[in-house]
């Protein structure tokens, strides 16, 4: 999904006919800053850093495979997002790329709200004590339990996702006697350029109502009749590892032309419009990410410039980022268990995870970097794919890379970038235990999510 089709590298390049991977950096002891988090570095030996604390270390107190990730790195990215949008803005965390009761204290601590999208991630937040008011809640589905904790907890605003729901959300809210404030999800029909499954913007499919035949308009007619929802705003997720904006400048653009269509018809200015998430993260080397302020300021551009142009105030503006602020401050630190040399094809190293813990390879065709981190090598490199220890041929965790030659079982190799969607789509497959994430901040690791069990799993088999 990376956009990286560069041409073959220097060996077995005869054979690789899907063509998509990288040649090999020139040095494959160089870390590329751009995939790894912030404190990563190799120490005096060689051997992978991070915040201080060497692999080894790592993998001898927590075990592989495991997330670690850089505390400081996420803190950082907050504050980045935060300042980058201002005190006229809102940046909420989307939950769903990961969260445990750490990852909201920080949010908490470095002032972002959080979209939520589901009960569970809900109960986490409030265990975790973000406050309600700060919390999205999100959904195309929500059950009736769960918009009625969102409404007695009184998080901050329920995205509506279609119109049977701004009937629940209402009745539960009148029920409960309070206006709940909401917001309408809209599809603007814009096609993203990413994987199919991860693009949201489209009409033909699940999430949202669309602009299109005036739907959207419906929809928020039916809001403002009713007393117990309070409109305050429209929203749109164009999808998921997003590098051109000009999918967002298109999506605001429509999503500023229903809000005039709203005053013209209805006298009211809806004072808040939310663009989503999806801002995409290099995964290899040849991804280019934007920074913050460069996004920050093509949004605000596009929106100040069409209100104006539509005579409205500017709404206030949120954004969802989840990947960016958290998919590159974590790698997945794995042992290498068997080699598998394919003579003039490539070599297989299995790792002691897998789908498992990494299901986007396989689910979305995903790219992803590796590198031999307990040590340096000046071996040639080597094609190789690094696949897991689950049943399947599609248990691939990264597809076509580069390791040195003399790589052997025992070998601690990393892959970098897996703070999002990893652990929080992580399964149980051939009954795996799921990894610990691991919290590495000044010199300290600490576990936030402790790996699983056999314990685990024999507890929910209550047959
Ligand atoms: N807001 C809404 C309403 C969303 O649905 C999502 C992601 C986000 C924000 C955050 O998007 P982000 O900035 O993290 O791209 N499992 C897929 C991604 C699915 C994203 C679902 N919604 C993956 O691994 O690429």
């Amino acid at each position: 999904m990376s956009r990286s089709a560069h041409p073959a590298g220097p060996r077995h390049a005869d054979v690789m006919t899907e063509g998509h991977y990288s040649a090999p950096a020139a040095d494959l002891n160089v870390l590329d800053e751009k995939v790894w988090a912030r404190t990563v570095t190799r120490d005096a030996d060689g051997a992978l850093t991070l915040g201080g604390i060497a692999v080894a270390r790592l993998a001898e107190e927590f075990g592989t495979p495991a997330y670690f990730l850089d505390e400081s790195d996420f803190r950082a990215r907050c504050r980045a997002w935060a300042d980058a949008f201002g005190p006229d803005a809102d940046v909420f965390y989307a939950g769903k790329a990961f969260l445990s009761r750490a990852v909201v204290r920080w949010l908490q601590e470095e002032g972002l709200n959080l979209d939520v999208c589901s009960g569970g991630e809900l109960t986490t937040a409030l265990d975790a004590g973000m406050p309600a008011e700060r919390i999205a809640f999100h959904g195309n589905n929500k059950t009736v339990a769960e918009i009625e904790r969102a409404v007695e907890a009184g998080v901050g605003r329920i995205v509506l996702d279609s119109f049977q729901e701004i009937v629940r959300v209402a009745h539960i809210a009148r029920s409960h006697g309070v206006r709940q404030r909401v917001q309408i999800r809209v599809t603007v029909g814009v096609e993203a350029h990413t994987h199919e499954f991860i693009a949201t913007a489209h009409e033909d499919q699940k999430f949202g109502i669309a602009l299109a035949d005036g739907q959207a308009a419906e929809a928020v007619r039916r809001t403002l009749a009713l007393d117990s929802l309070e409109l305050i705003g429209i929203h749109s997720h164009i999808g998921s590892q997003i590098f051109d904006m000009a999918g967002f400048e298109v999506s605001a653009r429509r999503v500023v032309q229903l809000l005039a269509e709203v005053r013209d018809e209805h006298g009211v200015e809806l004072p808040e419009i939310d663009l989503g998430g999806g801002l995409g993260i290099a995964y290899t080397s040849e991804d280019d990410p934007r920074e913050p302020h460069d996004i920050a300021k093509a949004l605000s551009d596009i929106v100040t410039r069409e209100c104006e142009s539509a005579k409205l105030r500017t709404p206030r503006i949120s954004v969802e980022p989840g990947r960016a602020i958290v998919g590159p401050t974590a790698f997945t630190l794995y042992e290498v268990g068997t080699i598998k040399p394919l003579e003039g094809l490539r070599t297989y190293v299995s790792v002691d995870g897998g789908m498992s813990d990494n299901i986007r390879t396989a689910l979305y065709d995903a790219e992803y970097s590796v590198a031999l981190v307990s040590r340096t090598s000046e071996a040639e490199p080597m094609l190789v794919r690094v696949v897991g220890k689950h049943c399947e041929s599609g248990d691939i965790v990264v597809k076509d890379a580069f390791l040195p030659a003399d790589l052997a079982p025992g070998d601690l190799i990393a892959v970098p970038a897996t703070g999002a969607y990893c652990r929080s789509m992580a399964s149980n497959y051939n009954h795996a235990l799921r990894p610990p994430v691991v919290a590495v901040r000044d010199g300290e690791a600490r576990v936030i999510v402790r790996r699983e069990t056999e314990e685990d799993l024999l507890r929910l088999d209550v047959g």
